[in-house]
């Protein structure tokens, strides 16, 4: 068995579903502390292991490339931010986009998380998934009329609307459902963001997110003109792995300020506050946010306010609760350099390739031995790599990597290109291991695909 702490889960968190009967057993005058992100996946005589589960084991028999989560790490972030933000009247709406799978949702949700959707697919894995649609605030630039009519329908908390053009559809669509659509307003508050790639900055400038801040009261006005839309509240989203609080405190402050100029007159009566995702996790050798920071400047702004706050994180509560594994297929040498080359790759994780982001790699089991090598996948592309000159364990053909801190936006961005499976997902829970989504097969590839066509005559 590794070295790994035995996790302790609090009572009450656990109920039916992916969480296993061992945590009732469990009493924190028995056992170590929970193991956190940073301690979920530690090395043990067996190798790298997750919570108590040698990885090699996982990838014995479920086989690679394989996203392995560790569901105290998951439960452990949740319980961190929570308690940063305290008795502030908030909820947590995990974004759904870092990791909607199921079993992580269902994991969520037993923790008393909410949810923040971007569309009606992921509306669907909500309700399937055992939310109910007042647990649900919907984002997103392009919503179409049929989402909105499936958002209305299941009664979801709020529709975060991003222009005026979509307010008029969304007013349209309630008056067909003979229903009235309970709107915040998604406004851009054009603050100063630094993140680690342009990609993941959403709250500057001439950004297609959120209504212009110069705008924003304008569209307020028409918001609360338009017969069919209730306007409860503001929301802004300004990037995603953002390790200051000044984008947070400015764009709160821009909100709150904007709230007063609406309320004026007392046409409209704000109950709701979004201040979005963002938070930032480390991928290397970051300096980790400090979430109890966070947590006193976000009550000093927004405490007295008498708002219910909102709280999108994503990549927060499951980015560190993950790794890939991957196979070592062949090693080669070409142009002086060495490359490895893994049956993963920009199919299974294309965070390295898009984002330029920063995983780290290691052998399950290193033989001390290290070389700088292009970490690359299997895929028909020059840009498809884990890593680039990169110091990593001089693994051989057949050794198995974990490539770390992949819990969040990894599986969900996963492709078919190259007509290649999608991996399958393992969720750990102390012990044990579950297959929680299966490995695709070649019949899954042309599900869709007809073989006798149906031609219409124009
Ligand atoms: C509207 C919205 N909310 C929340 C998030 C989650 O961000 P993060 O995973 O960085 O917490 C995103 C991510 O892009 C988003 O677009």
């Amino acid at each position: 068995m590794p070295q790994v702490c035995t996790p302790v889960y609090k009572r009450g968190t656990v109920g039916k579903g992916v969480l296993t009967p061992l945590a009732a057993k469990a009493t924190a005058s028995s056992s170590p502390p929970e193991p956190t992100a940073a301690t979920a996946f530690i090395a043990g005589p067996s190798g790298l292991a997750c919570e108590q589960v040698p990885l090699a084991r996982i990838a014995d028999e479920i086989g690679t490339p394989a996203y392995v989560y560790s569901s105290a790490a998951v439960r452990e972030q949740y319980r961190i931010l929570s308690e940063a933000v305290g008795n502030l009247r908030h909820r947590l709406h995990y974004s759904v986009k870092a990791n909607s799978s199921r079993a992580i949702l269902e994991l969520l949700r037993e923790l008393g998380a909410g949810l923040d959707i971007v569309s009606g697919g992921e509306l669907y894995r909500a309700l399937k998934a055992g939310f109910k649609g007042a647990d649900v605030v919907f984002s997103g630039v392009g919503k179409t009329e049929r989402e909105m009519e499936e958002a209305l329908a299941a009664g979801v908390l709020l529709f975060n609307v991003e222009s005026e053009e979509e307010l008029h559809v969304l007013d349209r669509v309630a008056l067909r459902l003979g229903m009235r659509a309970p709107v915040a307003l998604r406004v851009n508050p054009e603050v100063l963001v630094d993140t680690p790639h342009p990609y993941t900055r959403t709250g500057e400038k001439g950004m297609k997110f959120g209504i212009p801040f110069d705008e924003a009261l304008a569209v307020a006005a028409t918001a609360i003109a338009l017969p069919n839309i209730d306007l409860l509240g503001l929301d802004m989203h300004v990037g995603s792995q953002i390790s200051q609080f000044a984008p947070y405190e400015v764009g709160i402050k821009r909100l709150l300020h904007l709230r007063t100029e609406i309320e004026r007159g007392g046409k409209a009566k704000l109950t709701h506050l979004d201040i979005g995702g963002g938070l930032a996790v480390t991928y290397n050798a970051e300096t980790e946010v400090d979430v109890g920071k966070f947590g006193e400047v976000i009550r000093e702004i927004v405490g007295g306010t008498g708002l219910n706050i909102i709280i999108e994180p994503g990549r927060f509560l499951v980015g560190n609760a993950g790794v890939l594994l991957t196979r070592v297929l062949y090693r080669k040498r070409s142009g002086g350099k060495q490359f490895i080359i893994t049956d993963a790759g920009m199919t299974e994780l294309l965070r390295p390739s898009h984002y330029n982001a920063f995983h780290r790699i290691e052998a399950l089991v290193p033989n001390g031995r290290t070389t700088v090598a292009d970490v690359v996948g299997p895929v028909c592309e020059s840009g498809d790599f884990l890593a680039l000159d990169r110091q990593v364990d001089d693994a051989a053909p057949g050794d198995i990597l974990a490539v770390r801190s992949t819990g969040a936006y990894g599986f969900v961005m996963a492709s078919n290109y190259n007509s290649r499976p999608k991996p399958p997902e393992v969720l750990v829970d102390g012990s044990r291991f579950a297959v929680v989504t299966e490995r695709e097969s070649y019949a899954d590839l042309v599900r869709g695909e007809r073989a006798d066509l149906d031609w219409r005559e124009s």
